[in-house]
């Protein structure tokens, strides 16, 4: 204290101000460590779900394909599930892929059942 009070006060604002600056960028990087952590967070949880059929499409699917929307063909296009569920994992033009990360096995094979029901008869 006694050696704040004898030095120039121009020279007591500069510290001051490069001292908040460095909290600053402190805050920053902490800001970025925490968002960081937040979509690891949120990648190990899509990797962990075990979601039905009908909650993968409303995750992945429903934004495009509104409520089944261009997918009445399936069972004609598409007679077999291996043919069907390689479709889904490869995408096509703006259709994206859809990775194991993303949708698991299980998940994929709910989301095929749940498409098939989609277009049965009613
Ligand atoms: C970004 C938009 C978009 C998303 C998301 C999307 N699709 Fe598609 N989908 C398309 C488009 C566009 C086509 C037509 C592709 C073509 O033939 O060029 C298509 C075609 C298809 C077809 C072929 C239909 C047929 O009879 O030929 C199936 C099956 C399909 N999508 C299923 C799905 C499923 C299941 C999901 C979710 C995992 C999904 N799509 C997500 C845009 C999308």
């Amino acid at each position: 204290m006694f050696l704040i009070n004898r030095l120039p006060p121009l020279f007591l604002v500069t510290s001051l101000t490069l001292a908040s600056l460095a909290g600053c960028a402190m805050s920053e990087e902490m800001r970025r460590i925490q968002l960081s952590k937040r979509s690891q967070q949120l990648q190990d949880a899509s990797r962990s779900t075990n979601l039905t059929g009908e909650e993968v499409f409303i995750r992945s699917c429903n934004t495009c394909h509104v409520a089944g929307k261009t997918l009445e063909n399936i069972p004609k296009d598409f007679p077999d599930d291996r043919a069907l569920k390689a479709y889904i994992r490869r995408g096509k033009g703006i259709m994206p892929a859809q990775p194991k990360e993303v949708i698991n096995d299980e998940e994929l094979d709910r989301l095929v059942l749940y498409l098939r029901n989609l277009n049965a008869p009613q």
